[in-house]
Parts: C-alpha cells; sequence; structure tokens
C-alpha cells in the first residue's frame, strides 16, 4: 500500500485534502484554472490528496448512460494529463465507494431545510422550474458534505461558485460533533483563491465561465483545438481602453480583469506582476499574447488525454486501484459514525 494510504487514528486530523468534478462533459477552462490544476499544485506539497470523480453528483440532472461512462473516463484521463499523479494522489469515481452514499444518508439527517433552502446553486441549476427539479439536485450538497468528511478531509481546493457547498459541509460537521457531542468531524477550510477562483464567460464578464452557457464562444473547452482557442479569444469580449499598469486600472471593467486573470493563471503569475509587463499594451497586442499562452498549457494536456483514452484498461485499472485505496480509509471512518449514532 502506497504511504498516501497509511491509515490515521480517528478523530485526529491530519492535513488532508479531498476535491471533486462533476463527469457531466465538456470540460472548460474555469474548470482547470479554478480546481484540477491546483489539485496538481498541492499534490506536491505538504498534503495527503484525495480527487473524486463525482458521478453520482451528476446524476442529480439525467446523462445518457453511454455518454456518463465516456464522460467519467475522461474525466480521470483529464486529471492525469493535467499532471495528477495516481502514486502521489488517490483517484477515484464516487460511485465505486458505496460510503459516500451511505454518509450523505446521515447527513441528509443532520442537515436542515432551511440550510438546502439557501443553496443558491439550486436556485440557479433548478432555475423556473425547481418542483421539477430532481430530489437528489437539491439534497446535492449534503453529498458533497459526505465526500469530504468521509475522508476527514481538513483541505477542499475548489473554485469561488463552491464556496456555499462548503460552509454547509462545515455547518453539518458541526452540527453533527454537536448533536452526538463529539469531536469527530473536522471543520473543513476551503481551500479558493488566486486569479482565476471565479473564470468568466468570454463574451460577458459577469457571467461565470460554465460548460452549461448556449454559446460556446463563451467558453475555452479543455479539448478545444489551437485553431478554436484563437477564434473564441479573438471574439472575446472587451473595452475601447488600454490594459493598466495595476491591478486597480481593472477596476469596473469585467471583460478586461476576467483576461488578463486567466493569462496570470495559466502562467502561474500574480496580477500585479502581469500587469506591469503588459500594462500600456492595446488588446490587439495582448490577445496574442493570451492565445500562446492558452494553446502552450492546454495542447499538451488535450493531446494526453487522447492518449490515455487510448488504453482504457489501463484507466480503469487506475480507477479500481484508487477506489480501493479510498474505501480503505472512509470504510473506518463510516463505521464509526455508525457507532456514534447507535446504528450497530
Ligand atoms: P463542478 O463539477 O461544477 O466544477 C468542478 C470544479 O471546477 C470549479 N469551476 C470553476 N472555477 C473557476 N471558474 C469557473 N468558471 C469554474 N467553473 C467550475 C468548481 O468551483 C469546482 O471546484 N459540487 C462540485 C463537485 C463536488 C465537490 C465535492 C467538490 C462534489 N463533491 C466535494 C469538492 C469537494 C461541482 O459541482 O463542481
Amino acid at each position: 500500500m502506497s504511504e498516501a494510504v497509511q491509515s490515521e487514528p480517528i478523530g485526529k486530523f491530519k492535513k488532508r485534502v479531498f476535491s471533486g468534478v462533476q463527469p457531466s462533459g465538456g470540460l472548460t477552462l474555469g474548470n482547470y484554472l479554478g480546481a484540477i490544476k491546483r489539485f496538481v499544485q498541492m499534490q506536491n506539497d505538504d498534503y495527503e490528496t484525495i480527487y473524486c470523480v463525482v458521478d453520482l453528483h451528476a446524476i442529480t440532472v439525467w446523462q445518457n448512460p453511454k455518454m456518463l461512462r465516456q464522460n467519467i473516463r475522461e474525466l480521470a484521463a483529464s486529471f492525469i494529463a493535467s499532471g495528477l499523479d495516481p502514486k502521489k494522489s488517490i483517484l477515484f469515481n464516487q460511485s465505486a465507494v458505496p460510503e459516500h452514499a451511505q454518509l450523505g444518508w446521515v447527513f441528509n439527517c443532520v442537515a436542515r431545510m432551511g440550510w438546502m433552502q439557501r443553496m443558491t446553486q439550486f436556485k440557479d441549476k433548478a432555475g423556473k422550474n425547481a418542483q421539477n427539479a430532481s430530489l437528489g439536485l437539491f439534497g446535492y450538497p449534503a453529498l458533497m458534505a459526505a465526500d469530504i468528511l468521509a475522508y476527514h478531509a481538513t483541505h477542499v481546493p475548489v473554485g469561488d461558485d463552491q464556496k456555499q457547498h462548503l460552509e454547509l459541509t462545515r455547518d453539518i460537521a458541526i452540527k453533527f460533533n454537536h448533536d452526538y457531542e463529539i469531536d469527530f468531524f473536522p471543520v473543513t477550510e476551503p481551500v479558493i483563491g488566486g486569479p482565476a477562483a471565479r473564470v468568466m464567460s468570454l463574451r460577458d464578464g459577469t457571467k461565470k465561465m460554465s460548460k452549461s452557457d448556449p454559446s460556446d464562444l463563451s467558453r475555452i473547452n479543455m479539448t478545444d483545438n489551437s485553431d478554436m482557442i484563437a477564434n473564441k479569444i479573438r471574439k472575446a469580449k472587451t473595452d475601447q481602453y488600454g490594459l493598466p499598469s495595476e491591478p486597480k486600472g481593472l477596476e469596473g471593467r469585467a471583460e478586461a480583469q476576467n483576461l488578463v486573470s486567466i493569462y496570470a493563471a495559466l502562467g502561474d503569475q500574480s496580477l500585479e506582476s502581469v500587469l506591469s509587463e503588459i500594462g500600456g499594451k492595446q488588446f490587439s497586442d495582448f490577445k496574442p499574447m493570451l492565445v500562446e499562452r492558452a494553446t502552450a498549457v492546454l495542447s499538451p494536456i488535450s493531446s494526453e488525454m487522447g492518449r490515455i483514452m487510448q488504453d482504457i484498461p489501463q484507466l480503469d485499472k487506475v480507477l479500481n486501484d484508487g477506489a480501493f485505496k479510498a474505501k480503505s480509509l472512509a470504510e473506518p471512518i463510516l463505521k464509526k459514525t455508525f457507532d456514534i449514532i447507535g446504528l450497530n
């Protein structure tokens, strides 16, 4: 067994990272910069890292079964192609470890209706037709809390849009600990930040870049080729001003802020250092620089994804091994949870 899965004394929290991405197809640059790239960075730090293809979350809206199977593998391939190393991190899919759903049920009984009704992402996703949304979509944040707390994870890297769900995770941990008078679940820290915590649409700098936007020009997909990336950046909305040399000069300029932030995050630079280099340039000079940087980062990832997808048995083996390791961590935590509640 690798070092990553040595068991810890239950109730004592060591630094452990958990995060997940839904395999609902069409990964964007937002997923990459806000989440996947940071997953890879954290595996090189002083953490034990666990990353999950959250397939049970994806079925909160209907998925074509054949496509779902494909999307699960593609997402796992994109993790690996981005630098996630299955020797350093545990990589698996959620449905392969039943403890997620079991603990999810426990948390359905801990979370309050009022808490769930405040979740803005449910309101956004359900839209005007909330009565017709699945119960799973409504209860989803309790399953997300279970994903994290089934491992006693202490740190969760996510984009800014998941902040409210992580606050709920903390509330669930606190209420469980309080109700059963035990310090059992950690109060998890969200790890949100950097210039790409919220990557915005290329067509409207006030809207999040999202796979569900009807316009493909609004987003860069992780599998877009260099011509597509160049075309989308060329058409990206801007304003008529030049670029400032300090972050203050981006205030009130959502599109400029977004493009410069993307450029900074792609190159692991701060906004300050980027602006000190490009301040005074026009968008006509800056956009080709952005195209070059985006292509240099994304092209090798998408060709590596293609290579990994050629060997499905090997990819499935990685996921199976990961599920085995994940289960060995989650099982004793679920068992202890049941003990605390009085279930066994
Ligand atoms: P999901 O699948 O919608 O997105 C995966 C990750 O990508 C981030 N992200 C972005 N970051 C910056 N800018 C954007 N435009 C952008 N779009 C997406 C998201 O913030 C997320 O980090 N509920 C989660 C999945 C989940 C999870 C978990 C995450 C389930 N269980 C446990 C962490 C821990 C979701 O739907 O992410």
